[in-house]
């Protein structure tokens, strides 16, 4: 239930409209026992003798606007309660999951975190806006039912209330039943949501491979699985009516029995026993629903469990309470004993001792082969991961004791893999600093290479880039990704094979343009091409995480047994390959 409590406290803000639909559904209470209560007069005195015909037609109408008009005001705010909370929830989950450090979005994909974002906190809404809405107003029904009853004839009521602890008791384990079941549910749902995910994302990949009936059969078998969680969900929610109508009986049989008897000796008018039978008739009605209650909020319990499990997962990199703020460029940067392992493999250290002092301005080449740790090294700095020994130091202060927003706003990123959203050009490039001119953002394309390209397009900046950037090519996307990083015009940049897909022309234009760029800053270039790695103050040679080499390229070189020159050599020959690849 604690989960439940959790709840409510998201809907605190809205307590104005909670008691106003509270007392919209006093009035359909009441509407609801006037009409049971109008049966007795009905029978005992409009019907034999016409006596009251019109006051009684009167409150019948009365009763019934009553009635609906708390009807209709209790959902109506009720759902809009509902739909506020889940708002709020979604919002705060959004921030959440995006606050959360690399590791946390590698350990869970996109569609498996799409699927908490609507379908669980979709199970909420249902829960909060429907069921408390049903708890509350069916509650006060029946209590209003109830009372009637028992102003009728307490004894008789009692009767027929003898069987009510009996069905208490299967409720309450229906109950927990349903909570295992809904979790099963919605763990399919998300299971399901990532496979899709995943398949539409890698489609060319799919189709390239001739995979789709191997990955239709695997969304097939999440979708049974889906499927057969459901009906699990469905074969206890089905018990519940029967049961509850299994009550009605019960009770109706209780009331003939002691009712016919009473009105044998006299006690009892036929007028009131049929009223009595009347509102124990409507009684079933707010019990049916109430059974349903408690299932619903076993679901929403399932659901919202899964959502707390998510806001409360912390990632590790975390703000220093007394974080202080980055506020200069800084002089220099330290990588002091850095030794680093990726959660799942901490005994496997990808940085083993990793030190090196960088001065502002410099510009330091990182190079090595594929899986060395180059990037990994570089991830470090704005922190998406921690290190787990050492430390990296600005100024001689530990980047984790500094906020990461003024950490990261020293910094300008193009990573290995380009991320475009789908938006302009012009607000691509801008991302890295909204609010960014056009003359701006001309400029950092022009810079990046990008301009001549962006202007043949036929709305130019304005130009859509469909979703991933897949109507531009792997170059194109690049040089945006270039141009995005130099608009933040940042003291520190990291270019991750910043320039990998561009031709050796572009290459050698882009890299002019960065040079320049360059001058006044810190850069962190990880590349593979000798052209832009020979320019550098400093260059390290990473292998299996282990610097092995560091200085300039002719110091470097001049070692003919050393790894650089063995990658440079490597390198001359993959130059001659370029010169023969048509240029894009
Ligand atoms: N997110 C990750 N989780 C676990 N291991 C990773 C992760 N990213 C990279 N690695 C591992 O770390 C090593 C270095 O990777 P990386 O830094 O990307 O190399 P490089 O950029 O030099 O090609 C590789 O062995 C890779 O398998
Ligand atoms: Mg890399």
């Amino acid at each position: 239930m604690q989960p439940l409590f959790r709840l409510f406290r998201y809907a605190a803000p809205y307590r104005g409209r909670l008691a106003a639909a509270f007392v919209a559904m006093l009035f359909y209470a009441a509407g609801s026992a006037a009409l049971a209560y109008l049966i007795k007069p009905i029978i005992d005195k409009v019907l034999p003798s016409r006596e009251d015909l019109q006051i009684t037609a009167v409150a019948i109408i009365a009763a019934y606007v009553c009635k609906g008009l708390g009807s209709y005001f209790s959902e109506y705010l009720m759902a809009d309660v509902g739909q506020r909370v889940v708002t709020d929830l979604r919002n705060l989950l959004y921030h959440h999951v995006l606050d959360q450090s690399a590791t946390f979005f590698k350990q869970r994909t996109t569609g498996q975190l799409m699927s908490r974002l609507t379908n669980d906190v979709g199970q909420v809404q249902r829960a909060v806006s429907e069921t408390i809405a049903d708890l509350i107003r069916e509650s006060v029904a029946l209590a209003g039912y109830a009372a009637l009853l028992f102003y009728y004839d307490y004894g008789l009521a009692l009767v027929c209330m003898t069987g009510a602890p009996l069905v208490l008791y299967p409720l309450v384990r229906l109950g927990q039943r349903l909570r295992r079941t809904t979790r099963l549910s919605q763990e399919a749902l998300e299971h399901m949501s990532h496979v899709s995910a995943e398949a539409f994302t890698g489609h060319r990949i799919v189709k390239a491979f001739g995979a789709e009936t191997r990955e239709a059969e695997r969304f097939g078998r999440a979708a049974f699985r889906l499927y057969r969680a459901n009906m699990r969900v469905t074969r206890v929610l089905s018990i519940l009516p029967p049961l509850m109508e299994l009550l009605g009986g019960v009770g109706i049989v209780a009331a003939l029995w002691y009712g016919s008897r009473e009105i044998v000796s006299g006690r009892l008018t036929t007028g009131d026993f049929a009223s009595f039978v009347a509102a124990l008739f409507l009684m079933y009605g707010p019990a049916k629903k109430l059974s349903r209650v408690n299932a619903s909020i076993q679901q929403a319990v399932a659901s919202s469990e899964r959502i707390f499990e998510l806001l409360d997962t912390h990632s590790e990199v975390i703000e220093a309470p007394d974080a202080i703020e980055l506020r200069k460029p800084p002089d220099a940067i330290e990588f002091r004993h850095v030794r680093f392992g990726y959660d799942d493999a901490r005994h496997r250290p990808i940085l083993k001792d990793v030190t090196l002092t960088v001065q502002a301005g410099q510009m330091i080449a990182i190079v090595g082969q594929s899986g060395a740790g180059k990037t990994t090294l570089v991830n470090l700095l704005p922190r998406f991961y921690d290190v787990t020994d050492g430390a990296i130091l600005i100024d001689g202060v530990d980047i984790r004791r500094v906020t990461l927003k003024s950490l990261r706003s020293q910094i300008g990123l193009v990573t290995q893999e380009t991320v475009l959203f789908d938006d302009t050009v012009a607000n691509n490039i801008a991302y890295a600093a909204p609010g960014a001119s056009i003359v701006e953002i001309e400029a950092a394309a022009r810079a990046a290479h990008a301009h001549e390209f962006i202007s043949a397009m036929p709305n130019g900046y304005a130009s859509k880039i469909a979703e991933r950037g897949q109507r531009l090519s792997g170059g194109q996307r690049q040089r945006l990704a270039i141009a995005r990083a130099l608009l933040r015009n940042a003291p520190i940049l990291i270019l991750d094979e910043a320039t990998s897909s561009l031709d050796t022309e572009s290459e050698l234009l882009v890299q002019d343009a960065l040079a320049n760029l360059m001058l006044n800053r810190t850069s962190f270039v990880i590349a593979h091409r000798l052209s832009t790695v020979r320019r550098a103050d400093l260059i390290i040679v990473l292998e299996a995480g282990e610097i092995v080499e560091m200085g300039r390229h002719d110091e470097l070189l001049a070692r003919p047994e050393g790894a650089y020159a063995r990658l440079h050599a490597l390198q001359l020959l993959g130059m001659k390959r370029d010169e023969v690849t048509p240029a894009r």
